[in-house]
């Protein structure tokens, strides 16, 4: 393993080499790389696409090309808690722009910011692919659907008090969702260790 990320995690560096054997082609494992630096680092930052550049043979211009492409690669740095309130059309119908003046008057954090202790970050998005169970909420990009503007703000406050160590989207569901889209008949039992989002079950080889 290059020596660019010695000081990563030993599990970090074990899922970056498994990665890196996936792919013949080492510029395929960037997008996946990308996430692991996430969670090394907290965020994308400067040093974590140089890290990514060294694994992949990329430019880190190149890296750095794809990492602002996508929104949930974040450049800066994330609170223990992201919440992301779907503002899109089927969620705004059914009073999205509520639920996030709920989120943000709670959390005392506005839109787009982190909160000054570092416990909330706050964010409106486009749609979550959750359109049957809007008002869709996220917190750690585990889903919440049905979530009223009261139910929100619940949400906050359980997530200041409790501070959980993993958000599970099934729980939270269960105390702070409504109206759901469908069974996903997926029982999660994984839960988000962080702010950023799993491409596999975490802990698993593909994390
Ligand atoms: S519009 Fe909010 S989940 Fe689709």
């Amino acid at each position: 393993m290059t020596g660019a990320i010695q000081h990563w995690s030993p599990a970090g560096q074990e899922r970056a080499t498994t990665l890196l054997d996936r792919y013949p082609d080492k510029r395929s494992a960037v997008m996946p790389l990308l996430y692991l630096a996430s969670l090394e680092h907290g965020n994308v930052t400067e040093t974590a696409m140089v890290e990514v550049a060294d694994l992949t043979g990329m430019s880190s211009a190149q890296v750095q090309a794809v990492a602002s492409f996508y929104t949930m690669y974040k450049r800066d740095e994330v609170g223990r808690y992201l919440i992301s309130v779907c503002t899109s059309i089927a969620c705004f119908l059914r009073g999205a722009d509520e639920v996030l003046e709920a989120v943000e008057e709670e959390s005392g954090t506005p839109d787009g910011e982190t909160s000054g202790d570092g416990t909330f970050s706050v964010e409106h998005v486009e749609c979550v692919g959750a359109c049957g169970g809007a008002p869709a909420v996220q917190v750690n990009y585990e889903l919440i659907e049905g979530v009223r503007h009261d139910k929100a703000a619940a949400l906050v406050r359980w997530l200041r008090d409790a501070r959980p160590e993993t958000v599970l989207g099934d729980e939270m569901q269960e105390l702070f969702g409504g109206q759901r889209s469908f069974d996903w008949a997926i029982s999660e039992t994984e839960g988000a260790i962080a702010p950023v989002p799993a491409f596999g079950p975490y802990g698993s080889a593909d994390t």
